[in-house]
């Protein structure tokens, strides 16, 4: 499976940083051909340049603020004024929010539901009518472990993993027999800038994380297996089946000492 992806197109967004940085890595090294997506040029750009020299690999760069109106459109007309076919679609940008009610806008919310879940579900629409007509292609959605229960000060960012979880589920069935794979990757916590972006800064260095090496690497090899979800690593893989056995209202109050803010703590 992984073998017919040489020489052929990835689309992955949020690829200037972390997981989506590492899957433009590994999946160059494949012999893929990539799109690469985010808002910030000077990172995009010098992924760009690294991959080329390292694997001479076609690298497109599409800087794109995938929440703006019309954004989804936008780029999908500029990749096919480019002339270009996808076989793989990574659907990785997302970002978090952590934090108590009265801190957090309702704005970033707002933005983190459109990213997180709408961006995701059009762009998978809009890349599945070709692949499917083609009988080939493949979509890995970034989901988290997180999205196997309901998490206290990062309610709307678990939710919105949740969703990622139960639609690449779904749509997975529907395509399978039709040649297009889809797979939902559910990382624990990973060393990247994810959790200083959410607004927990310091929080990745007390907890126990993996790469986002080991988290692609894993991915793929699930993909090759044609498997529907992947939970990265046996300890967050038992988690996942702890929180179906034990009753749910515990499963959230337990989670609340993740991020529950310091002073709340002390009382
Ligand atoms: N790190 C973890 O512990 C963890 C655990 C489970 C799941 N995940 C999931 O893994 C995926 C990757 O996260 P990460 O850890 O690699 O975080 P990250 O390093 O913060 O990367 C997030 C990426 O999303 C892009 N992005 C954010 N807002 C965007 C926007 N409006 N338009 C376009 N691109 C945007 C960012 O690029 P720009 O800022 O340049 O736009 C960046 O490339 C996410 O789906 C996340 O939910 C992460």
């Amino acid at each position: 499976m992984l073998k017919d992806l040489v020489d052929r197109w990835a689309l992955i967004t949020g690829a200037s940083s972390g997981i989506g940085a590492e899957y433009a890595r590994q999946l160059a090294a494949l012999g893929m051909h990539l799109v690469l997506v985010a808002r910030r040029q000077p990172e995009l750009e010098a992924l760009a340049v690294e991959l080329k020299s390292k694997h001479a690999c076609h690298c497109e760069v599409i800087v794109c603020d995938l929440v703006a109106p019309q954004a989804v459109t936008q780029l999908m007309a500029e990749i096919n004024r480019r002339g270009i076919l996808l076989e793989l679609l990574v659907n990785n940008a997302a970002f978090g929010v952590v934090g108590e009610v009265e801190e957090t806008s309702g704005e970033r919310i707002q933005e983190l539901i459109q990213l997180n879940i709408a961006v995701l579900a059009e762009l998978t629409y809009r890349v599945l009518p070709g692949m499917l007509d083609r009988g080939h292609g493949s979509i890995i959605n970034l989901s988290s472990l997180s999205g196997f229960q309901p998490v206290a000060y990062m309610g709307a960012y678990a939710a919105s993993k949740a969703f990622v979880l139960h639609f690449s589920e779904a749509l997975a069935v529907e395509v399978r027999s039709r040649g297009v794979s889809i797979l939902a990757v559910c990382p624990g916590v990973t060393r990247t800038p994810f959790f200083d972006i959410a607004g927990a800064p310091g929080w990745l260095q007390k907890h126990s994380s993996h790469s986002p090496e080991l988290v692609v690497k894993t991915s793929l090899k699930a993909l090759d297996r044609r498997r529907q979800v992947i939970v990265i690593g046996w300890r967050n893989y038992l988690l996942t089946l702890v929180v179906r056995m034990i009753p749910r209202t515990r499963v959230v109050r337990e989670s609340m000492r993740y991020f529950r803010p310091r002073r709340k703590e002390q009382k």
